[in-house]
């Protein structure tokens, strides 16, 4: 089947991008992303291309050449899906915070409530295609419920999960490693799936095109995503034994990272992995494990988020006893917020994390990112604190403790120590010089990416630690 009206559901951060790579890549198709949200969808139709919702490298050029060509955003949702013979789910899929598997399992009720809509709207046979990332067995369970709608509609659900990462989205869209797509063996099946490989053929070749079944699919983007995850646990982990033993870690990341079985990628040693999918993702396959019944493969995964989740708490606990075991009334100014660099997404960021501990212990927090907002700020620390159960009250007295700022020599005026949180470029051009006789000393500065030069930084006289650094 040819296919020529495409229907993503969710313009977030994988809905807007990957939709618009194949909008620009296949000018014959229209393409329509929707979404509940009215302010996403107005900011994805905004003129000024600064203020897309997603902040992506090369994201505006492609959004430029083919936004109202065949590229449309919109909230028509009822219409979209209508008019649609392909839908990709790319809806958020966050961890359960209530109920059974709390805190451990995909809450799949938007994609839920995605299949409900497609089955009481299609008029005629459609290709669903799961893009969130799903537990495996998930395309079953949206099966059973098109298929229940009554209406003598034929679906064939694929599943297609993303593998760019932020900050490189569009490159990784560009220049796929792979492609994969997983379907059912039916002869229905099979001619769903090369109507998608069809679409990704516009401008990958075919060896970067995978299509397996359905449940390979499903599975192996939860692998994928645990494997990444386990590499900078295994490296932060060691980064603890260098502190203590003198080691370099980012020595002991080149040193194993050229052996070509092991290879260099993902040891770089942080503050902790942070981002909407790694421990999501890596909850969600404990939670699957715990419910099949295999509890030593979920204590195997499991134990990356722990380490995770020590990593970025040894990195507070570091700050305040270099402080002189408090930091009470102290400001530490944090440089970053994203839980990467070139992205303005901190979902999960380790800066949130640490942020906490220190609050806690009474420090006064100074933030400059340069593209996260004060409002962004605030309510990823309210959320963490309503989270951990919080009343109002408490909440409104935490807040005073935060301050955001557009310029990061104003962050840095008068602090007592400053903190690395994201690995952005442009940390590494200030003038340190300037920084250190603004601040009070010892001048302390933790680097939770280790971006700086220490050496030079030491000569100017601050006070250097890194990860793993002994
Ligand atoms: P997101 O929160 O940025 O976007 C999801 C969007 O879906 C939101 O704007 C939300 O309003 C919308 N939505 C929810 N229910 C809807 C409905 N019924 N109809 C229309 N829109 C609806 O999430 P994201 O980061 O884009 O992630 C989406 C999925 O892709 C998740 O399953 C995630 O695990 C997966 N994924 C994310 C990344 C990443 O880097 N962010 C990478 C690979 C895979
Ligand atoms: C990840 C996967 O890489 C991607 O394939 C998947 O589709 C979504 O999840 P993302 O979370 O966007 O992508 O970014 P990624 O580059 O993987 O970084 C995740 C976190 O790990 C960031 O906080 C990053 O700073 C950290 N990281 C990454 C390290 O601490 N060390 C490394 O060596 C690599």
């Amino acid at each position: 089947m040819k296919i020529k009206n495409i229907c993503c559901l969710g313009a977030g951060y994988v809905g807007g991008p990957t939709m618009s790579v194949i909008a620009l890549k296949c000018p014959e198709i229209k393409v329509t992303v929707v979404d509940l949200n009215e302010a996403r969808i107005a900011a994805w139709n905004e003129e000024n291309l600064d203020k897309l919702p997603v902040y992506e490298p090369g994201l505006a050029e492609v959004v430029r050449e083919a936004r109202g060509r065949n590229l449309f955003f919109s909230t028509e949702v009822e219409s979209a899906i209508d008019a649609a013979d392909m839908i990709f789910i790319a809806v958020n899929t966050p961890t359960k915070t209530y109920g059974e598997g709390k805190g451990m399992a995909a809450d799949l009720k938007f994609v839920e409530l995605c299949a409900r809509q497609i089955a009481r709207i299609a008029k005629n046979d459609k290709i669903i295609v799961e893009k969130s990332t799903l537990p495996v067995r998930t395309a079953e369970t949206l099966q059973t419920i098109l298929d229940r709608t009554g209406n003598g509609v034929k679906f064939e659900v694929l599943s297609n999960p993303e593998f760019l990462a932020e900050g490189t989205a569009i490159n990784d869209l560009f220049n796929a490693d792979r492609v994969l797509i997983g379907g059912k063996q039916t002869e229905s099946g099979q001619k769903a799936i090369q109507s998608l490989v069809d679409i990704y053929a516009h401008w990958l070749s075919p060896k970067q095109i995978l299509t397996t079944n359905v449940w390979s699919s499903e599975l192996s983007k939860l692998t994928a995503n645990a494997f990444l995850a386990q590499r900078i646990s295994s490296i932060n982990a060691l980064s603890a034994l260098c502190e203590v033993t003198e080691a370099d870690v980012d020595e002991v990341a080149n040193a194993i990272g050229t052996d070509s079985r092991i290879g260099p990628k993902f040891l770089k040693a942080s503050v902790g992995f942070g981002g909407s999918c790694f421990q999501k993702d890596i909850l969600n396959l404990v939670y699957l494990c715990r419910y099949f019944n295999l509890p030593e493969v979920a204590n195997y995964w499991e134990q990356v988020i722990i380490l995770n989740d020590y990593q970025k708490y040894r990195f507070a606990k570091n700050i305040i006893s270099s402080l002189f075991n408090t930091v009470s009334g102290k400001k530490i100014t944090f440089l970053g917020w994203a839980f990467k660099k070139d992205t303005n997404d901190t979902r999960e960021s380790a800066a949130i994390y640490v942020a906490e501990h220190l609050i806690e212990d009474g420090a006064e927090i100074h933030v400059y990112d340069p593209k996260v907002s004060e409002a962004k700020i605030i309510a990823d620390m309210c959320y963490l604190w309503e989270l951990n159960g919080l009343t109002e009250q408490k909440i409104a007295s935490k807040i005073k403790q935060i301050f955001v700022y557009q310029s990061p020599m104003e962050a840095l005026d008068q602090a007592h120590a400053i903190a690395v949180l994201t690995e952005w470029d442009e940390f590494k051009t200030y003038d340190w010089n300037a920084i250190y006789i603004n601040m009070y000393k010892p001048a302390f500065v933790f680097d939770g990416r280790n971006i700086l030069d220490v050496e030079k930084l030491n000569a100017i006289g601050f006070e250097v630690k890194g990860i793993g650094k002994g």
